[in-house]
């Protein structure tokens, strides 16, 4: 047994924590919009069409905000297509995905839908096979109260009171050769910079989000961010991040490590807006959007040829089933988004239902649980209201891939209006227990963990329609807090004499 201290004081902070860093993602791919929040017929669908089991699901799930339609589905989409009376709305090839789209679920549908899961929606505009003109438009129909053409067309549509979108997406990676509509950065920057001039003339209250690089091993990455920002500081108020993680060469230990690239990831995007910044001698910081991030199996995804298959309506794709080590590993994420919780102000877990998902449904049947949805569930429901800087010293393990990392990774919040305060620990050893030596400073010194729960067990375990409840968080005595190996541990904090 070895030990992480960690020491803790209510003056040492990251920040306030945007409650948006707890966002989610829909996107028009596989089973995530039909079968999965939506299917008519189904036995517990409301009067929408949706499925009141998920519903539940995602309610619990809690996520704050839920980014749409897409993903690489929104960069040849018509958002007209999903207005208006259900049978006009034309059915259409989507070319992302190599899909049927019925466009039954189109923004109105969905912005109800939200509001009832208690969402904020964040929507992406497209700017591979469009521009500036469908983007401009799209605000004036979602977010004018009335009395010109794009309003008064959502109010004929039975939507009298605006949407108001706050955030809104410049396009969907469009640095990336899979892309509709693919751009060089030079293209890019030029189209994003006037799509949000025009987009902020019909709604100045609106924040845009830009596109960063695809992931952090696109070939142009970092010199894409540099001249989409050099080109648009002032017209956008976050740049996008993505990443997606996953085991490769039956190498557990570097996967187990990931979030230490997800850090670095970070810091670089930072360093590169920072850079940008000072060149522009601009007043005004640029905050990251990480609006998609998660495990995702993606080898095995992209060994399938697609474009071979029939065209289908939602087809199963990237249905992931998660095991315990991929519960730690989403964990982490949250940690080191927790951690840098002053510059990432809003990120998204991609995505929500069936596709590379927490939460997966049966055609016409059950809902259940995947392993990763309970770390999301844990800090959507358990973070407070500040992000505290912690000093954490941790035993130490070897990885092919990041050399020596450190065994136990952490983060905490405290919550500023009942006091509580919560540690957010995942161990990334395969087989070293850590017992947890906590120093607490400031007005924590009489704090005491009043609560210890933990997802852990065999590394390769998952849960299934048959067995939903075969990984799932269970208590363990506040006594002595020890870290088993390949674990998420939750631990609650409250003044002496203060049990509840
Ligand atoms: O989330 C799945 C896909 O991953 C998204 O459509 C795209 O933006 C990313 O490459």
């Amino acid at each position: 047994m070895s030990a992480t201290r960690i020491v803790l004081h209510d003056s040492f902070t990251v920040g306030t924590l945007d409650r948006r860093l707890l966002g989610t993602f829909v996107e028009h791919m596989g089973r995530t919009v039909y079968t999965g929040i939506y299917e008519p017929g189904h036995p517990t669908a409301d009067a929408f069409g949706f499925r009141g089991d998920v519903l539940e699901e995602v309610k619990s799930l809690g996520p704050t905000m839920v980014r749409y339609p897409g993903g690489n589905f929104v960069s040849a989409y018509n958002w007209e297509d999903g207005v208006g009376p259900v049978e006009d709305r034309p059915v259409r090839l989507d070319l992302a995905w190599r899909t049927r789209e019925t466009n039954e679920v189109g923004l109105n549908e969905f912005a109800a839908w939200s509001k009832r899961a208690g969402l904020e929606l964040m929507l992406a505009v497209n700017l591979g096979t469009r521009g500036v003109d469908a983007a401009r438009s799209l605000v004036e129909y979602c977010n004018h109260p009335g009395g010109t053409y794009w309003s008064d067309l959502r109010r004929s549509h039975g939507v009298q009171e605006p949407h108001n979108v706050k955030v809104w997406c410049l396009g969907n990676e469009m640095d990336a050769p899979w892309q509709i509509g693919h751009k060089t950065p030079q293209e890019y920057a030029r189209t994003a910079v006037e799509a949000a001039k025009a987009m902020r003339r019909v709604d100045p209250t609106i924040e845009l989000v830009a596109c960063g690089s695809s992931n952090s091993r696109m070939p142009t990455f970092g010199e894409w961010e540099a001249t989409v920002l050099e080109e648009t500081y002032e017209q956008v108020d976050y740049i996008s991040l993505h990443n997606y993680y996953e085991e490769l060469d039956d190498d557990l230990e570097s996967f187990l490590a990931s979030s230490d690239s997800m850090d670095d990831f970070i810091r670089s995007v930072v360093a590169t807006a920072d850079h940008i910044k000072g060149k522009l001698h601009s007043d005004k910081t640029i905050d990251l959007s990480f609006d998609e991030w998660n495990v995702w199996h993606q080898t095995e995804f992209h060994s399938f040829d697609g474009t071979r298959e029939a065209w289908r309506d939602a087809p199963d794709i990237a249905e992931d089933v998660y095991n315990v080590a991929e519960a730690v590993v989403v964990g982490t994420l949250l940690i080191s988004l927790l951690n840098h919780s002053d510059r990432v102000r809003m990120a998204c877990l991609a995505q929500l239902v069936n596709v590379i998902a927490p939460i997966t449904t049966e055609p016409g049947g059950r809902v259940w649980r995947q392993t990763t949805f309970f770390p999301f569930a844990d800090v959507s429901q358990l973070a407070g209201t500040r992000t505290l800087r912690l000093e954490t010293t941790s035993p130490k393990f070897a990885t092919a891939k990041y050399g020596e990392v450190d065994a136990v990774v952490a983060s905490a919040t405290i919550n500023d209006e009942n006091g509580e305060v919560v540690i957010f620990a995942a161990n990334r050893s395969l087989d070293t227990v850590s017992e947890l030596d906590l120093t607490l400073g400031g007005t924590l010194t009489d704090y005491r963990v009043v609560e210890h729960r933990v997802l852990t067990g065999d590394p390769r375990a998952t849960n299934s329609a048959d067995a939903p409840r075969a990984v799932t968080p269970a208590s363990r005595p506040v006594d002595h807090v020890a870290l088993t190996p390949v674990s998420w541990n939750v631990i609650v904090l409250k003044p002496a004499g203060r049990a509840n």
